[in-house]
């Protein structure tokens, strides 16, 4: 075969991974959040993969880049393959990329046989969806969906800098934010291809699997305000530690979230000003619950926030919280995972592609607020950690991955949208 008729294969997509995780903010680990320079390096590595393969690039208002390859007509509807290229600290090189990476990598192989689709083929690379810079999670696919919550720019990073400022640094402006907002019509459908993040397609022997329903979720910014004293004079029945409290808080959180269908995570928690010889005054720590049944979600939280309100009334603090997030269970419909699932078999000769659904949040659970969509996810490596940096995805799998996402876009047909 001629040189450029070859297409991208396994190795050069994990070559890829690797390459775009130099990209860090941090020397020691990778790290990318949104808008620092190592954001906006791999946001330009990224658009100049895709204008390789082919595709017209755009950066839009919130730093998404956006590649076009058009379809046989001119102005066609696209089919949007997404995924984001931000991370949570000291992650791993695959979640999100290896979407955006595999997106490229069917472009590219259409490019090279000069074949067009009857949809266009649009590679979205988010900008923002850990949020962990500025605690924005889903900030860039619902800026596309919904357009730019102006109220976002005022928040700050834990250096004091202001969203607003950061974009404005990178030559964003965030009063034409808005400007991002798709017109939903423009879409025949969205994809994400991302890892699984668990182990379900490792243990049971599966290199790729369709999504079936994507779990609902809700986060919580916590302080705990007690009083600070002494260490050495304060007797202990006369104290009010904000960190003691905030600690009988947590595994409050953990024992209600052991119910069976949920799961609840404190992954962040900070005592301010804190010192070995002080007593903690002011505690705040997240609170992150999921379920794949927003009615036990629901429940959960009113249970959860009933206990932390009761320890912080028997140990004298004050509790104050604050939703940052808050999402409901996103089935992917029906015509969509068939799709999906038939390009699995068809590429893996798996007869039927096991179907699963997903714990994590993606970008997919916001586009489905426009239009219909699918996921497939692909196999995690060591042991399926994810969200550490031990995660890894085989050169095997991500061919296949990219064998089925080529598939399901030659075969794609949009399914109407339920009115
Ligand atoms: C995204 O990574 C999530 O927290 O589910
Ligand atoms: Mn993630
Ligand atoms: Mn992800």
């Amino acid at each position: 075969m001629l040189d450029w008729l070859v297409p991208m294969d396994g190795p050069e997509i994990i070559a890829r991974a690797q390459s775009l995780a130099r990209h860090s903010d941090s020397p020691q680990h990778y790290t990318r959040t949104y808008l620092t320079p190592a954001h906006q390096a791999a946001a330009r590595q990224i658009e100049g993969w895709m204008r390789e393969a082919g595709m017209a690039v755009r950066t839009d208002a919130v730093g998404n880049v956006i590649g076009r390859y058009e379809g046989a007509a001119p102005g066609a509807r696209a089919l949007m393959i997404g995924s984001h290229f931000d991370s949570v600290r000291n992650g791993g090189k695959y979640d999100g990329n290896l979407g955006i990476l595999l997106g490229i990598g069917c472009v590219d192989a259409l490019h090279r046989r000069k074949e067009r689709l009857p949809v266009a083929i649009e590679v979205a690379a988010f900008a923002d969806e850990e949020g962990a810079r500025f605690q924005t999670s889903f900030l860039s696919s619902r800026a596309l969906v919904h357009g730019f919550d102006a109220k976002l720019a005022e928040r700050r990073d834990a250096q004091g800098v202001t969203l607003g400022d950061a974009m404005r640094a990178v030559g964003l402006d965030p009063a034409r934010a808005g400007e991002a907002r798709l017109k939903p019509d423009r879409l025949a459908g969205y994809m994400e291809v991302h890892i699984e993040q668990g182990p379900v397609l490792l243990k049971e022997g599966h290199a790729l699997g369709v999504v079936t329903v994507i779990a609902a979720g809700a986060r919580h910014a916590m302080k705990v305000i007690g009083e600070a004293g002494h260490a050495g004079t304060v007797p202990m029945a006369m104290r009010h530690d904000a960190l003691a409290a905030a600690a009988e808080m947590v595994l409050a959180i953990e024992r209600r979230a052991c119910a069976p269908g949920l799961v609840g995570t404190v992954g962040l928690l900070e005592v301010k000003d804190g010192t070995g010889n002080v007593i903690p005054g002011e505690v705040r720590f997240t609170v992150d619950i999921r379920s794949g049944d927003g009615d036990l979600l629901a429940a959960a939280q009113r249970e959860v926030f009933a206990d932390l309100d009761e320890i912080a009334a028997r140990r004298g603090v004050k509790l104050e919280g604050n939703r940052t997030h808050d999402v409901r269970a996103v089935p992917c419909p029906a015509a969509m995972q068939d799709q999906v699932a038939a390009a699995i078999e068809r590429v893996t000769g798996a007869r039927p592609a096991r179907r699963l659904p997903s714990g994590a949040g993606h970008d997919a659970m916001v586009m489905a607020d426009i239009t219909e969509v699918g996921m497939m996810f692909v196999r995690c490596g060591a042991g399926g950690v994810s969200h550490n940096p031990a995660e890894t995805v085989s050169a095997e799998d991500a061919v296949l991955a990219l064998a089925a996402l080529e598939d399901f876009a030659r075969h794609f047909a949009p399914p109407a949208r339920p009115r």
